[in-house]
């Protein structure tokens, strides 16, 4: 059943809304073959906003896509570029198989159905090539194609690629990315500590590309879309954001459920049963997290949810009957678990469910 409100993949142009400022802003960078690295808390709309801007402009340029999620060696990583390019083309299947076989050197393509959608894709054939070089045919290629049109090569989750350990790939990038005309590099990401260490001061990405951090979308831009399909005023949309943090996808799972509720008369009270809901909806997975814990770090996630800040002192410390240190410390594996994040002097829980969930323990 068709929702205008996406909210577990990637919005469509049909239900995609706002941004329009940061559309302009990549436009600008595109146009003049700049790179950008957009980050944002988890769940703003970052590939959202990626996918909704090739989609306008792939006629324009030729827009690559590669998402690394779930790249786990640097071979996934070399592969997922390929296949990538190969998909990039926005001819037929011959002709697009025709103009890669003539681009790589090395690497095979061939046609390949899928089975669940049934779409026809094409498929690298790297069985007895090297990451080395299927790094070359990728780089090669790209320098190619990019002396007929100008290229975007969009990454999402970039900070993946710190994770692999037996090359330095972004120094491994670095050459590539400084010897590029017609070629603009978007990396996307969320994890905010591995993201900055790529990007930081002497580190071989550093001053390759200008950073912009996504923000929450507009209280207004919500209201003029979803009033729409919802009896909703203005300022219940603001309850609504404030209730979610900002976060877009919580946004967009209430007024999902507003939606396929049918919900007339919409107010406050309405809008806390959707949420209690969505929050009892996860709350066995939560559970599953939150047991991997030692006592310790449950009592730790606790108090960052409730507090966020100055929680490091006696009536919280006497209160939850744990001492200093030892909240240092379970604080410390939260954060290198990912469970929590910090923003100046402000800790939160990225999913702003499990928060939510946490602060009604
Ligand atoms: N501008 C928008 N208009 C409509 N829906 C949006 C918009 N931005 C994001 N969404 C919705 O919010 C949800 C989260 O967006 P998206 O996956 O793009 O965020 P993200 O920042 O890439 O998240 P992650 O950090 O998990 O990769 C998606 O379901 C998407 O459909
Ligand atoms: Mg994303």
């Amino acid at each position: 059943m068709f929702s205008p409100f996406p909210y577990d993949k990637i919005s469509d142009s049909k239900c995609f809304f706002g941004r329009e400022k940061e559309l302009k802003e990549l436009e600008k960078v595109v146009k003049y073959s700049n790179n950008i690295l957009i980050h944002s808390k988890r769940r703003m709309g970052k590939s959202s906003l990626i996918s909704n801007f090739i989609e306008n402009h792939k006629k324009q340029y030729i827009c690559i896509y590669v998402d690394i999620f779930e790249m786990t060696s640097k071979e996934d990583f070399a592969y997922l570029l390929l296949k990538a390019l190969s998909n990039s083309q926005e001819s037929d299947l011959k002709s697009a198989i025709k103009t890669l076989t003539s681009l790589f050197k090395r690497v095979r393509v061939e046609p390949t159905i899928d089975p669940t959608t049934l779409k026809y894709s094409i498929k690298p054939v790297i069985a007895t090539l090297s990451f080395e070089q299927m790094m070359e045919d990728f780089f090669n290629s790209l320098n190619e194609l990019s002396k007929t049109k100008q290229i975007i090569l969009a990454i999402d989750e970039f900070q993946q690629i710190a994770t692999i350990k037996d090359v330095k790939l972004d120094a491994y990038l670095r050459s590539y990315i400084q010897n590029r005309e017609n070629i603009s590099y978007v990396f996307l990401g969320s994890k905010r500590h591995l993201l900055t260490s790529l990007f930081e001061y002497k580190a071989p990405l550093y001053e390759l590309a200008n950073h912009f951090e996504l923000q929450a979308l507009d209280t207004k831009n919500i209201f003029d879309y979803s009033k729409d399909y919802l009896d909703i005023s203005e300022e219940l949309v603001g309850y609504i954001f404030e209730k979610a943090n900002g976060e877009t996808k919580l946004i967009q799972n209430i007024l999902h459920l507003l939606y396929v509720y049918r919900v007339e008369n919409i107010d406050k009270e309405k809008i806390e049963e959707i949420l209690s809901e969505i929050i009892a909806s996860k709350e066995a997975s939560f559970r599953i997290i939150f047991d991997t814990l030692n006592n310790n770090q449950k009592i730790a996630l606790k108090i960052v949810g409730k507090y966020k800040n100055g929680f490091f002192v006696n009536d919280i410390l006497n209160k939850y009957n744990i001492k200093k240190q030892t909240l240092q410390s379970s604080v410390k594996t939260l954060f290198d678990k990912e469970l929590i994040d910090k923003e100046s002097d402000k800790y939160f829980i990225p999913d702003r469910t499990l928060e939510l969930w946490i602060e009604s323990l």
